[in-house]
């Protein structure tokens, strides 16, 4: 191992030297890297109307899966796909800014969880016509999830950054949820 070691120390010596203050455990380790710095950070706050129920619902399932003994959630395999109105606050009434197109899928055996996967769409203001790509694990009883923001289009190319998600109401079926979300690009 130190054999090993010593030789790639030549080729790696920027690498290594920046490892001197990083953060290990068995399966993880992290290295400063100083050479990205963003142009701007963009902090976007949102209202997320999840209708399910009702005569205009905002996202409908469109599987039924087979129930499997290996799942403790039945609900394991639904796939929701919505298309979601975005406003400035949590009142459905209150200004729509954009849609959240996408779908989401109950992908955890043991807890009720979903896979997120949307385009945030934005019709207004300066970012009309631009959108962020969200992607992530959303365990939607826990008070706040977190999603990785992929990328983006128009003001948001080569976008990254995170969105947090926290619900803020719910009524049968359906839920209020607030976002926050970071988006350097
Ligand atoms: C689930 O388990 C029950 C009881 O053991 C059994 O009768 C049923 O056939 C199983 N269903 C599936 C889909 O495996
Ligand atoms: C957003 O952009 C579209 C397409 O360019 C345009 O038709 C629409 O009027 C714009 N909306 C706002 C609120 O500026």
């Amino acid at each position: 191992m130190a054999k090993r070691f010593q030789l790639i120390l030549p080729l790696f010596s920027t690498i290594l030297l920046l490892a001197v203050t990083a953060e290990s455990n068995s399966y993880s380790k992290t290295t400063p890297f100083q050479g990205y710095k963003p142009e701007k950070l963009t902090h976007l706050h949102f209202y997320f109307h999840d209708v399910i129920s009702g005569d205009k619902p905002t996202a409908i399932r469109v599987t039924v899966p087979p129930v499997v003994n290996s799942s403790a959630v039945s609900s394991f395999g639904v796939v929701v796909i919505a298309d979601i109105p975005l406003t400035e606050g949590p009142d459905r009434s209150s200004k729509e800014i954009g849609r959240a197109q996408g779908m989401y899928a109950s992908t955890d055996m043991n807890t009720l969880s979903f896979t997120m996967v949307f385009n945030l769409v934005f019709t207004e203001g300066e970012f009309n016509g631009s959108t962020v790509s969200m992607y992530g694990r959303n365990p939607i009883f826990s008070k706040v999830r977190e999603f990785p923001i992929i990328g983006g289009t128009g003001a948001f190319r080569l976008a990254r950054g995170y969105a947090q998600a926290d619900t803020y109401s719910i009524s049968g079926l359906d839920a209020v949820v607030e976002y926050n979300v970071f988006v350097s690009h």
